[in-house]
């Protein structure tokens, strides 16, 4: 399995280090790249994949989630096939979340799958979506319920490119690294707590740090258990919540980060009622959220008992009307309680956020 790169500045010499170091040589590219970085990032890849000959094309790609979608997914496969991929071929995903886990699914179905590499370019893809071989489109019904696991051949990330990201998706970003701080330890949720919030947003070899960080101790858990049969449903934390509520409300209204963010107060608040969290673990987690921009509040009204019951259902780790909840301990622990009542999780989000 192929870790994730992380340096600053260096994004050139590592495209071209890992297009090299594909075995066999890639016969094209397609390169599928969101919208927004299509100008930017056009001339250093057309730099980095020129010297090799090979075919290329570079497909710009509106980066909103409701384009992860099968309508979408069909519509690239065809311009893929257009374009003459076979099997030898590459598809590289360059953007946030959204490009990772359509451009990695687009290669996991394509002709049976070929090999794929990930640019991302969001703090949120950097340090979750784009680590670990989750690919996915939504369903209309809920989100990611339609996907592979397949690794990528290469994942680049370069702090650099997150200077023009949006305060929003900043703040979604770190809301899954404080969901990757809740799981790795006392050290990192002090860093979060420690730093000052301006530091948590702009690239800088501090950042560089936390954020490789981050990664590697979710690629230290995906290695051991890659296709989520069981130490990796830790990396759940916060999402069965997150999920429904980020369905619930649209994703315009929740991004996922924020929707995470909520999840994780969840996760908390019932850790706590079943005494098994240590105490001020809720309270932590508030402050940082709140610290971090990260909404508190579901925004609008809650829906009601059985649509939350639903949405909760829809969970990819819902077995026969029962559900499987990641709930923290204290940094660094984390409990499964496995086919939980989705009752409890219904009253939890009403008692949090109704
Ligand atoms: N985002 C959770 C995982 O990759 O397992």
């Amino acid at each position: 399995m192929k870790w994730p790169v992380y340096t600053q500045g260096e994004l050139a010499r590592l495209l071209k280090n890992a297009v090299a170091e594909l075995d066999p040589a890639p016969s094209s590219i397609l390169v599928l790249i969101d919208q927004n970085l299509h100008q930017q990032l056009e001339p250093l890849v057309q730099s980095c994949l020129d010297p090799y000959g090979m075919p290329y094309r570079l497909i710009g790609f509106e980066a909103f989630e409701r384009h992860k979608s099968l309508a979408h997914l069909e519509e690239l496969a065809r311009l893929a096939v257009r374009f003459g991929t076979d099997r030898a071929s590459v598809i590289l995903a360059i953007g946030g979340g959204v490009t990772s886990d359509l451009g990695g699914l687009l290669a996991a179905v394509l002709l049976r799958g070929i090999r794929w590499g990930a640019i991302p370019t969001s703090l949120l893809a950097m340090v979750d979506a784009a680590l670990g071989g989750k690919t996915a489109v939504d369903l209309p019904e809920g989100k990611n319920l339609i996907g592979a696991f397949h690794q990528p051949d290469f994942i680049l990330c370069d702090i650099d490119t997150l200077a023009s990201l949006p305060h929003r998706e900043w703040s979604c970003g770190l809301g899954e690294l404080l969901k990757t701080a809740l799981i790795s330890g006392p050290e990192m949720l002090a860093t979060l707590e420690q730093t000052d919030a301006q530091d948590l947003r702009q690239p800088s070899p501090f950042l560089l740090d936390l954020v490789a960080e981050a990664g590697q101790t979710k690629m230290r858990i995906v290695e051991e258990d890659p296709m989520e049969s069981g130490i990796r449903k830790v990396l759940n934390l916060g999402h069965t919540f997150g999920h429904a509520l980020e369905t619930a409300a649209g994703h315009q209204d929740l991004a996922h980060g924020e929707a995470v963010g909520l999840g994780l107060l969840c996760a908390c608040h019932l850790a706590e009622e079943m005494e098994v969290a240590e105490e001020a673990l809720t309270r932590r987690v508030d402050a940082l959220l709140r610290k971090l921009s990260l909404p508190r509040q579901y925004p609008g009204e809650l829906p009601g008992p059985d649509r939350l019951r639903t949405l909760l259902l829809r969970d990819k780790k819902a077995e026969s009307g029962r559900l499987d909840l990641v709930l923290p301990v204290k940094p660094g622990q984390c409990i499964l309680l496995r086919k939980v009542d989705p009752v409890l999780a219904v009253t939890t989000l009403r008692e949090v956020l109704a």
